[in-house]
């Protein structure tokens, strides 16, 4: 994939599907030789958004930053981990000479050289003067004691859905502090209906679909913040199985009308009845509690 027109190689530190970390390391190692072998200079950006204020407080030891030598740009959100609210990012070169200088602009503005990376002209400081006041205030080891405290609530989280015997666990330990699941069996509900329902409890869960490669599987996310607690972690676990109880009721409640159905017809001399194979049964029950659930749907978090 990479050749001579290659301008960099875009590594993730905490993929938005799952939160799961890229190996920066190998993806240098395996560039420094081809780099060798064919003269080029190919080098490595990280869109380390989430995993940027992740990983140098609880993996301090995992290689992924200008530790490595082909690292030439890391980007970081602010208003994720950096704990600032949104609209605030950062992007980092190596040094100096790696932000080409055609890149920048330099505007005389009232007697001053502004050098300017970004769009010009007039934006609000709010959020640079709130992440430079977290900085400064939480310093390393707050910033530490936030994150371990955000993978110790994951894990809550993770062993609470284990402990349902209901999902597979689809994030890994080490990565953002979140936990995406998807259904062991989802032949009666899918993740969609579980996000829909919970929506009632008040909790936003997003369901997707994985990319290509691996779109038949849906997972539900929960990215844990700072302010996402052990309470809250337990919590979630508890209204996650009301709503697999209320499911379970609704299919059990639908597939016995359909059966009481069926077989009335079957009683009635005047009908024809079709057996229906099981698959057709199952997407009957699907259907009739999929339009239940869309009936009793609210539009926002109550
Ligand atoms: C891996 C990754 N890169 C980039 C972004 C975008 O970051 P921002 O919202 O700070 O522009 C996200 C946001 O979800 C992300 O997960």
């Amino acid at each position: 994939m990479v050749d001579e027109n290659t301008i960099c190689v875009a590594a993730i530190l905490g993929s938005t599907l799952n939160g799961e970390f890229e190996d920066v390391k190998l993806l240098n190692d395996l560039l420094v030789e081809k780099n060798k072998e064919t003269g080029w200079d190919t080098p490595i950006h990280v869109d380390a958004a989430s995993g940027g204020f992740i990983a140098p407080f609880i993996y301090p030891e995992l290689e992924w930053d200008f530790r490595l030598p082909l690292v030439k740009s890391i980007n970081v959100s602010g208003h994720k981990y950096g704990l600032v609210y949104a609209g605030v990012g950062w992007v980092i070169w190596r040094t100096k000479e790696d932000l080409p200088e055609e890149l920048i602009f330099h505007i005389n503005y009232l007697g001053a050289d502004q050098p300017t990376f970004t769009l010009n002209f007039s934006k609000g400081s709010s959020q640079i003067i709130a992440q430079y006041y977290q900085l400064i205030r939480l310093g390393y080891e707050g910033y530490r004691n936030i994150m371990e405290n955000c993978s110790e609530n994951a894990l809550v989280l993770k062993e609470g859905l284990e402990k349902t015997g209901r999902f597979n666990i689809v994030s890994k330990d080490i990565g953002v502090p979140l936990v995406a699941f998807s259904l062991k069996d989802n032949t009666h509900h899918n993740e969609f209906e579980i996000s829909d329902s919970l929506r009632r409890f008040g909790w936003i869960v997003p369901a997707y679909t994985m990319p290509p490669n691996a779109q038949h599987v849906t997972v539900l996310r929960v990215v844990i913040r700072e302010d996402f607690s052990r309470t809250l972690a337990e919590r979630l676990v508890s209204d996650i199985e009301k709503v697999m109880h209320e499911l379970d009721a609704i299919t059990a409640r639908v597939t016995s009308k359909i059966l009481v159905t069926e077989e009335k017809k079957e009683n009635d001399v005047n009908v024809t009845v079709v057996k229906k194979t099981e698959l057709e049964t199952q997407r009957e029950i699907t259907d009739a509690w999929k339009k239940f659930v869309k009936a009793r749907k609210t539009n926002g978090v109550c």
